[in-house]
């Protein structure tokens, strides 16, 4: 067995225990009464970068919640890997639903539970422990930086001006993110591309008060009637959409790619099943794959406004509301199809209502080439780890600060994610595979090995 194998396997059940110390902390980004938790878990992880030998590891402030920044010793004639992660998470709802609680975490069937398991804590933890491992070996042969932040959940409003005012700070060779999925069990992939993101919300008033629905229903506006019938504009009988311009930018599917694709014999049978739902639909033209990795979508987050209690009350809203997320793919941007969505939501609307859209936040999507050289690295450390051939990937959720780092620092980003699609990021019963977990702090390791390998980083 090799000394970094030797090292993992005695250090595994420590490794386990300091994934717990974070899993415990309930670092929910989005909640005003998290706040203290989120300085708490920002110090855990402040604790366990000086444990992985990285003595320089500091809270950054910012008007949101902490960046905890890092750096191991800065050596000339090396290359410098940026790690990025998050340790904030989504909030824990529906409480009742999960079958051990979600800040305490445990280990059934070889998994851990926990809120943040894969997403991201269990995640960005590996590049800490591959740094404490090869750095107890005094093998380290990259040079460090960590960037950890505390609000990728609420769309990163402190970290993308934070990058722009410290470019010269995380001056890197490449980050390495691990924040996305593998392909499937005992399958790594290589991602590269993510869809970015628009995210909208819709008011719709109606009178200016609630009203009795038989005085006055019929000869009144009604918001929610009104905002549903808006919704159930913004697409056809065939999941197009047809807010105007939308797709003037979507970069076209190659049939290279549509073909690398086919090959990856993805079962839509098998990916019903882990849906539950009774048949899947989409965008007609396109399979499954492509309309999560290369086709951008609009969908109801939710939606919501008058009597939903219990019983029935007989009423007419003032008001209705729904928020609205489109993602999106190369090369469309993310302020461009917010206006477009806005001006067709208001372009619709009857002229008996009010409709305000709001703009929450976006972000760009991300997108390299396969054949990237650091991709190549991670090829091959992916390989050593998980003893098999990873496929290239794009995958259908977003990161939009990847974008925001590889175009302020120009590095190429290597995402080597470790989690699994069902394990149920940002909802109950959230988990990640142990051996995942293991096996992707080794993947680490051999990454940072690999990238000191590269020819362009022989200096
Ligand atoms: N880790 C996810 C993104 C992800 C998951 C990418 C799985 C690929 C596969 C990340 O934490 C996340 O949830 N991001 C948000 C974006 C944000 C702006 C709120 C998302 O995708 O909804
Ligand atoms: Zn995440």
């Amino acid at each position: 067995m090799s000394e970094i194998a030797t090292y993992l396997e005695q250090n595994a059940a420590k490794f386990e225990e300091d994934l717990k110390r974070l899993l415990r902390i309930p670092s929910v980004s989005t909640s005003e009464e998290h706040k203290p938790d989120m300085l708490a878990c920002a110090q855990e992880v402040v604790r366990q970068l000086h444990e992985a030998g990285i003595p320089k590891a500091e809270i950054m402030p910012t008007p949101g919640h902490p960046i905890v920044y890092a750096e191991s010793e800065q050596l000339p004639n090396r290359p410098t890997l940026l790690i990025y992660g998050h340790y904030d998470v989504q909030p824990e709802d529906p409480l009742d639903e999960w079958e051990t609680p979600p800040f305490e975490p445990s280990i059934r069937d070889g998994k851990i539970y926990a809120r943040g398991a894969s997403d991201d804590k269990g995640q960005f933890i590996i590049h800490l422990k591959a740094a404490q491992t090869l750095n107890a070996l005094g093998q380290l042969p990259v040079n460090l930086k960590f960037c950890i932040e505390g609000e990728e959940e609420c769309g990163s409003p402190s970290l993308d001006p934070w990058i722009r005012e410290h470019a010269e700070l995380l001056k890197a060779d490449v980050l390495v993110i691990s924040d996305t999925t593998m392909y499937g069990p005992g399958q790594p992939s290589l991602l590269y591309g993510l869809r970015g993101l628009a995210y909208l919300e819709v008011e719709v008033k109606g009178g200016d008060s609630d009203m009795h629905s038989g005085m006055f229903g019929g000869a009144v506006p009604n918001p929610i009637n009104e905002l549903c019938r808006i919704i159930a504009a913004l697409k056809d009988e065939n999941y197009h959409i047809t807010v105007p311009g939308f797709y003037d930018k979507v970069r076209p599917l190659t049939e290279e790619e549509r073909e690398e694709w086919r090959k990856l014999n993805f079962d839509d049978e098998e990916y019903r099943k882990l849906v539950g739902a009774p048949a899947l639909c989409g965008e007609k033209g396109f399979t499954s794959i492509e309309r999560r990795w290369a086709r951008p979508t609009l969908d109801v987050n939710g939606i919501w406004g008058g009597f939903t209690g219990e019983g029935a009350k007989t009423v007419i809203p003032s008001k209705a509301y729904a928020k609205i997320s489109c993602r999106l793919v190369p090369d469309q941007d993310d302020r461009e199809i917010a206006k477009l969505v806005e001006e067709e939501i208001k372009r619709l609307a009857s002229p008996a209502v009010e409709v305000k859209v709001s703009f929450h936040h976006g972000g760009a999507p991300w997108m390299t080439s396969p054949d990237a050289p650091v991709l190549q690295a991670a090829n091959i450390a992916a390989q050593k780890a998980w003893k098999a051939t990873p496929v290239k990937v794009r995958e259908g959720g977003s990161i939009p600060i990847v974008s925001t780092f590889t175009q302020v620092l120009q590095v190429p980003a290597v995402l080597l994610g470790i989690g699994l699609e069902d394990e149920q990021i940002h909802a109950p019963n959230e988990h990640l595979s142990l051996e995942n977990f293991h096996a992707g702090i080794a993947a680490s390791a051999y990454l940072m090995q690999e990238i000191a390998a590269l020819p362009e980083f022989k200096k």
